[in-house]
Order: C-alpha cells, then structure tokens, then sequence
C-alpha cells in the first residue's frame, strides 16, 4: 500500500505524563504513550493537538494508567516500564523513523509498531510487524478465512446481506487477536491483543500488500491503539472486555430458543403459533415480532387492527411461558401528526445536515429521521419510549437497522419493497460523543451508532424495569457492543456454504468479546432443504443466541416446517439446549466476571496444538465440551480432531485418547459432541421453557480421563438480585484416580441464594461396571430411588438428595 501522501513521522522531544505515560513531539503532530495497570499500552497520536479521550464517553470503563514515568535511552529514544501484580510492560520509542516496541516481563518483544503518519485528508496509519506465521484472529463480525492473514479488511457498519467474502458487514470491532505459532517442537504460542479505537472507518491490511507487516489505518480522529498482553488468549480478553466490557448475564429465558420470522403479523397468527409450538413440545421461550406488527412502521406503537389488545395478547402467551421481543428501529417515520416524531424535532434530538435539513433517509415507515444517540439526553429520552411496550409486557428488544440502514429511492410493491442506492450520509452532521457544543460529521462516529442505539435501549429497560434484567439483540455494533446487546450475523442465505460461515464468524466475534451471538437458524433468505434445517438446527441449538428466523419471502421456518423427521431433530436439538442450560448459565456467568467466550476456538482451549490452530469448524462449548456439526450437504461422516487428552461422545459413550483424528458416523440425527476427560457438566431434565420447573433440578455429568475444578452457579435467572450478592455457588472438582477410580466432590453451597432440597443425579459416563458406588465414603446399593445407583448403557446414576452440604460420590473400579 504505497502511499506517498502519508509523511512517516519521527521523534523530535518528549515531557513525561500523561500518567503512566509519556508524551511526545513528532515532526507532523503529537502522541501520547501509557502503560496501564494491568500491562496493556496505549499508543495516542494525531497530526495535531491529541483529541479528547472518548472512551468513557461510549461507555468504555476508565483507562486504569499506571506509575511508569519515561527515561531517555541511549540512541536518542524514550523509554518506559513497569511491572505490577496485574501486568507489567516495557516500551522502547525509536526517534528516527518513528518505531515502538512493546516488550512483556520477560523482555520477549510482543509488538512493534513502525510506520505512523498522518495524510492532509485526516487519515492516520500505524504499521505493526506481522512475523512469519502469526495468526490473526477477530476483528468481529467477518467472512472470509479463519485466519485473517493476507485479507484487507474494512471496518464500516454498512447494512449488508452476508456473502462468503463480503466486507464489510454490520458491525465493526476494530481489534483481533495475534497469535505467533506453536510449533511441533514445543514451541508455546503467545498471544497478544491489538484494538484500534476508531468509531470512523478503518482499514487493516494483514500483510496482504506488504508480507511482513499489519497496516491499519483510520479515516478521522487518528490513533488511538492499544496492546494487550496475553500470553493466552483467555488473558488477552479479560483484558481487553475490561476496557470495553462484558456480555452482562442474561436473564435464563433469553437462553432458551428464539422463534422468529418477518412477520407473525397479527394476533391470531402469533396465538396460532404459540399453541403449535407447545402441542409439539418444541422446546421454546420466546417470540420475537418483527415489523409488522407496527403500526405503518412508526416505532412504539402496535397496529391498532392486527394487534388490538397487546397486553392480552402476551399475558396469555406468559401462561404458556413465551416472552415477547419486539423489533425496534432506529428511523422514526416523518409524520407531522405523530408526537414521537414531533417531540424529536421540537427538541433538536434528530440527526441534521450541515445546512439544518433531515437528511432524506428512506427505511420501512418511508422517509425517516435519526435520533443522535450519541448525546445522553436523546438516549434518556429514546429509553423512556419503551414504556408503553414495557407496560404491555415486552420483554426484550430487536435493535435492528442501526449501521443506520437506509436507502435514497425505493419501490413499494404491495409488502414487497425494493431499496435502491444506500443512503449517503456523509454531509450528516452528529453532536460529538463527548464534550462542547462542537458537531462532528456522521462519518466520525459512524461505528458507534447502532452501539449506542442498544446503549439507549438497554438504559431504557433498566430504568423502567429495575429490577429486571434486559434483553437487547443489537444487528449493528462497535467494540463493546456485548456491554449493552447481544449480537446476531443479519442476513444470511440457506446454503450449506452460510451454514458453514456462520461457525466461523461466530467464533470471529466470540474472540472479539461478543459472547452473546448468534446467526438466523435456517438463514434469512434463500430456499432452506429439510437437511440444511436440520444440520442447522442441530449447531444453532448451541450457539450462544439461538433464534430461527426468516424472511417473508420464502417458505416457513418453523421447527415443523420440514415434515416429522427434521421436527424430531429440531426437538432433540433445542431438548439438548434446555437440558445442557445449567452448564450455558454458567459460562454467561463466567463471560460476565472474566470476558471469557461461551464459544471458543480450539486454538483458545489449546493454543500450543498445531493443528487445533487450524480448526474452524469445530469448537469448544465452554471448557468441557467439543462440538463438531456437520456442516456439508450429503455427508453423513466427519473427520474430527481431538486436541491431547481424554474424549468421550456424548451419546454412545466411546472413549477416545487425544490427539487424533478421528471419522464419526452422523447420520442426520447425530450432532457429533464430546466430553473432556475429568470434566463435570451441570445439566437438568428437559423443559419446554425456561420457567419451567424440571423435573431434575440437578444432573450432573461426570466424564473419566482427567482431573477438573470448577463451579457450579444459580441464582434465580431473571432478577438483579445476582448482582448483590443473590447467587449460589456449589464447588465441583472431579479426581480420576489411578486404577480407575472417579470421584466426584460437591463442596458445601456458598453464597446469598437459598436452594431447597432437592432430588439429585450423578451420571458418571464411560463408567464400565464399577465394583462399589460410594456417598460419603459409604457404599450405596444398585437401586433405583435416593439414595442409590443404577447402571444404564456403560453408565452409572447415582441418585441421592442434594441439601447444599458437601458430598462425595466415588466409583471403585472392579479389579
Ligand atoms: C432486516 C433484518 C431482518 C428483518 C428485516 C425486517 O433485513 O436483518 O432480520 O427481518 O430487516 O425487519
């Protein structure tokens, strides 16, 4: 990427402080260096004056700076250093040209920075060396190749069906993952964060135009870069969600399975289909109403013919334990008679261009105005807008068409619409996110609006609902956008190659700290086969968010759709879903207190394979379970890979000794899943939804081959009482012993959320025919009832009652 127009920059003196930091004068502008607490170092720069910190404005948390103070080196640079309990970082600053280096505590080099410069237009570049080998991974929501490596990719929230190569897609997160290789001979891979704050566009070339270096570059505003130190993924994220935060837990019924098309478009059809899940026992908790059920697309307010009674309507559908999420636009219809629209206008709350007009945006309502959810008061106020949908009782909200989405001209036909030509918003004018009275062009801050579009709806829910905790499905974001959304992939195509794609994105944006994602189960358009659903069902019933969901322009995509066989499927999918939702619970919780995925690559459960580094069409649910879907028309085996130590499948128990590949049968009834050796997975009977209360409260799956500790959480799944304390914790470790003995500990329950007794089930996989069951160290009889064990298909259940004590439950091999 020659491009001459970018004057490359060199040092020409240094004062210490910002604190933490140093600053410095370079020939065209000014930079900023500062360690962090926690080891990550932020490099600032600008061709003029540094622009104001706007982190904190979009809701990052504070940057934690530490004590480095600057010290001048040898060869005329500037040096900076420190080292605490929660990181530590060594930073040289070459003078002429510009480089810097970022150095972990053992002095190995982790980033090297060359190349800043600034172009007339605005534009800002940073180069960062890219060794032979290492691996880039994340940068959100992305197509194309696992590893990024030799892509050029764009960072610009556009409203964008998905394509196998497509970029870019909806939403932006300007960071990835750098991974140097594990090597066969022992060598450990270490990875390190690199996040480009940048709400304008941006541009990574990954060594596609120079093989030995990662350019990226911003449009406006320019660098603001940090670096995380690693050395294991897991380390890089907690580190990097710190900054831009955490996937809250979601309340337990945004969990289960989501039934959506565009449109179930009045009252009769949305009672229809309540009662058409329930009577096939398809397990489901909530509906999402799309559109149509607006009245002429003006947001807030139900159409008054096809939905006449709302609060009728979703209190029966709460008997029958569905909740309700409704579609939320950011467009507000231009129509003078309408007070949501007048009251935005009245009070200056809509994006204008520079000359003062609404920009001629057209979206579903027809010509629309944009609120400017970058200012407080416009997010308070948008918030407060959700009361009548809270008091009809809405339980969680679809942000959609938040890029902003938008077209110049279209074409009604009927309900058929054709948008043309994307709307250009580049002469749109949006107050800044922070401070003054001064706008910014829509341009600057592009990225950040569907972001703080869900930032205004989830602010909303919370105020008008404290004591809930919200759902947001957000189709636009920036970094962060996990704080405030979950996140799906927009519109997909049925193919087998999206089905595919899907896996691999989600896993992108799972490593880019969006825990709380999903993909249309089935695709948005297109022609869906009964074996595409079927495959699709079986891996979407395990994605973070599983919602199915449609266009209207195809056929239906309810779980039924596609004759019995593919209904038994979807059943035993989503049945999974509801039995496995203790142990899916728990890695929210754990997403919310460390940042860590609920999806994770292998590389992130096994960084130091060399093969697991390429696996993308596999991954790890949590820490214990490997998923391997069948993601190919026709095939009914696939080749697995089991990175080193014990697996067991999930269905028929085999045993198998990693690493290795192995070939499975999958017929289509068969999602390949297996279990890590030593692993306990909390589970609990199957239910149609998540209120619902199981008839086993607790099951707990024990796998043999290895040693585990972990935790068990609960609380009650729906309130905020978790946050003060309102949650239970039952310690779980699990010892395989030599000769074969397994021992499963419960420590005592700890914690502000009382559990009653309750019956309990060990299930103790891959058991064999043990020689004595023990319960605290006393032998239990073969025997169904509590306390007892029974042996079933190579495994072993132990029932006895769980009253929150510890307890110890011990297999004994036969000799
Ligand atoms: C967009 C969304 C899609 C939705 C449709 C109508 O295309 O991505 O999910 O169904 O708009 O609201």
């Amino acid at each position: 990427m020659p491009e001459p127009e970018f004057r490359e920059e060199g040092l020409l003196g240094f004062a210490p402080g910002p604190e933490g930091g140093v600053s410095l004068r370079l020939d065209g502008g000014m930079a900023a260096v500062t360690i962090a607490r926690d080891g990550s170092v932020r490099l600032r720069a600008a061709a003029g004056a540094l622009p104001p910190d706007a982190g904190e404005a979009v809701g990052f948390a504070p940057f934690a700076p530490s004590t480095a103070e600057p010290f001048a080196l040898d060869d005329g640079g500037v040096g900076l250093s420190f080292s605490g309990p929660e990181g530590a970082a060594r930073v040289e600053v070459d003078p002429d040209p510009f480089a810097l280096r970022v150095r972990d505590r053992a002095g190995h080099v982790l980033a090297s920075l060359s190349g800043l410069g600034f172009a007339p237009d605005g534009r800002a570049r940073v180069a960062l060396a890219a060794p032979v080998g290492q691996r880039f991974h994340g940068f959100g929501e992305k197509t194309g190749p696992f590893d990024q490596r030799g892509r050029v990719l764009r960072m610009r929230n556009r409203d964008q069906h998905v394509r196998p190569e497509i970029d870019p897609l909806y939403a932006s997160i300007p960071f990835f993952l750098s991974l140097s290789p594990p090597t066969p001979l022992g060598d450990e891979s270490v990875a390190t964060g690199v996040f480009l704050d940048a709400p304008a566009p941006s541009r990574f070339d990954l060594a596609a135009s120079d093989r030995t270096r990662v350019v990226m570059e911003t449009a406006a505003g320019g660098i603001d870069l940090t670096i995380f130190p690693g050395p294991r993924p897991a380390d890089v994220l907690r580190r990097f969600t710190a900054r831009v935060g955490r996937t809250p837990v979601p309340p337990l019924w945004a969990l289960g399975h989501h039934q959506s098309r565009w449109s179930y478009g009045s009252e009769a059809e949305v009672r229809a289909l309540a009662r058409e899940i329930r009577r096939r026992g398809i397990p489901t908790d909530v509906i999402h109403l799309d559109i149509d059920y607006m009245d002429g697309f003006r947001v807030f307010r139900f159409d008054p013919r096809r939905f006449p009674q709302p609060g009728r309507l979703l209190r029966e559908l709460a008997a029958q334990g569905f909740r309700v999420v409704t579609i939320i636009d950011p467009g507000v219809k231009v129509d003078p008679e309408w007070d949501v629209f007048r009251e935005g206008v009245a009070r200056g709350f809509f994006c204008r261009e520079r000359a003062g007009a609404l920009p001629a945006l057209r979206v579903w309502p027809g010509d629309a105005a944009l609120p400017d959810f970058n200012r407080a008061e416009v997010r308070a106020w948008w918030g407060g807008l959700h009361r009548p949908l809270v008091e009809a009782g809405v339980a969680g909200i679809w942000n959609d068409m938040n890029e902003p989405a938008g077209w110049t001209k279209d074409v009604r036909l009927g309900r058929f619409l054709l948008p043309f030509r994307p709307q250009d918003l580049s002469r749109t004018e949006q107050a800044p996110a922070i401070g003054g009275d001064a706008r910014v062009p829509h341009e600057h801050v592009r990225n950040l609006y569907g972001q703080q579009h869900s930032r205004a709806t989830r602010e909303g829910l919370e105020a008008l609902r404290p004591e809930q905790r919200p759902f947001v499905l957000s189709r636009s974001g920036y970094a962060g956008i996990q704080r405030h959304a979950a996140l799906w992939t927009g519109d997909t195509w049925s193919t087998f190659a999206q089905l595919r794609l899907s896996v691999r994105m989600l896993l992108q944006l799972s490593v880019s700290g969006v825990a709380f994602c999903g993909a249309d189960i089935g695709g948005f358009a297109g022609i869906c086969s009964p074996e595409l659903f079927a495959r699709w069902m079986q891996i979407g019933a395990l994605y973070p968010f599983a919602r199915t969901h449609a266009m209207w322009l195809k056929g239906r995509q309810e779980p039924w759709s596609f004759g019995p066989r593919i209904e038994a499927i979807a059943r035993a999918a989503l049945g999974l879903r509801m039995r496995l939702m203790p142990y899916l619970y728990g890695l929210f919780h754990e997403a919310a207190a460390s940042g860590e995925p609920v999806w994770r690559p292998l590389f992130y459960a096994f960084p130091d394979d060399p093969d697991a580094a390429r696996i993308d069409d596999q991954l790890m649910l949590g820490p214990s379970l490997l998923v391997a879907p069948v993601l190919d028309r026709g095939a009914r085996r696939r080749e697995v890979y089991l990175p080193e130590g014990t697996w067991i499948a999930l269905d028929d128990g085999a045993r198998y000794a990693g690493p290795r590949r192995i070939e499975v049968s999958a017929p289509l009834e068969r999602l390949p899943i297996f279990a890590r050796g030593g692993a306990v997975v909390p589970m609990r009977s199957a239910v149609q939804h998540a209120g619902e209360a199981p008839a086993e409260p607790l099951v707990l799956a024990v796998f043999p081959g290895g040693d585990s500790a972990g935790v068990l959480i609960e609380d009650d799944g729906e309130t905020t009482a978790h946050l003060r304390g309102a949650m239970a914790r039952t310690p779980l470790r699990v010892r395989d012993r030599a000769g074969g003995r397994l021992r499963l500990e419960l420590g005592a329950r700890e914690g502000g959320f009382a559990i009653a007794p309750r019956p309990a089930r060990v299930v103790f996989h891959a058991a064999g025919r043990p020689r004595a069951v023990l319960l605290d160290a006393l032998p239990l009889e073969e025997a169904a009832g509590a306390p007892g064990y029974e042996r079933r298909d190579g495994r072993v259940e132990v029932r006895f009652e769980d009253d929150g004590g510890a307890r110890s439950i011990e297999l004994e091999p036969a000799p």
